[in-house]
């Protein structure tokens, strides 16, 4: 698969089948998360990657539960994973002149675009949550108070097919040289 193959290919699903997720798969996604680039190289992620029956079940529930209504399909992913922000630690030359969670967020947003290609090479289906009952997952995983859950994924095999994009034309997105509006 060429590389805009894969980017095309990888969607959000909200639909899965009966069928199972190998840990072999899903160590393969958190490994490609690991190469991803980050600020300082400081790493600043952690995946919880949940497949247990009882604690799908209710990480589930605090998923679909959140003040948007949004996510009830959260219930029937056959996985899901929490991505954890870190303590970021920047280079000592950098560090106390930008806070350390400066670029934390783009670090996470990378890993997990890395994760989710990769799963999508493997055949499966992802979708990235932002919106879920963070404190009851917290307490659910064991996520210490001072870390905060970045976004949830849902990780399944797909039981539709591939879409579409609805993208914003490309002309609307770059121009070379001079800001362009
Ligand atoms: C940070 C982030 C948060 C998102 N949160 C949700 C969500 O809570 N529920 C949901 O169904 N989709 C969510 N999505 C998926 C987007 O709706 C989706 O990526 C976008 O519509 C483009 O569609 P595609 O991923 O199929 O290409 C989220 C995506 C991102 C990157």
């Amino acid at each position: 698969m060429s590389f805009m193959e894969l980017a095309n290919n990888r969607q959000s699903d909200r639909a899965f089948a009966a069928q199972e997720v190998s840990r072999k798969d899903l160590l393969k996604c958190v490994q490609a998360a690991q190469l991803a680039p980050s600020a300082c190289n400081s790493q600043p992620w952690k995946f919880i990657v949940i497949d247990n029956a009882e604690v799908l079940k209710q990480a589930g529930e605090a998923i679909s539960n959140n003040p948007l209504g949004i996510n009830k399909f959260a219930e029937t992913a056959p996985v899901l994973v929490a991505v954890v922000e870190e303590p970021a630690t920047l280079m000592p030359k950098i560090q106390g002149k930008v806070p350390s969670n400066r670029w934390a967020q783009f670090d996470l947003g990378s890993a997990t675009e890395h994760f989710c290609l990769q799963a999508a090479e493997l055949g499966l289906s992802t979708c990235i949550m932002g919106a879920f009952n963070e404190e009851a997952l917290k307490d659910l995983l064991g996520v210490p108070e001072d870390r905060r859950i970045f976004v949830m994924l849902a990780v399944g095999y797909p039981s539709g097919t591939i879409r579409t994009k609805v993208r914003k034309e490309l002309n609307a997105i770059h121009c070379f040289n001079k800001y362009d509006a």
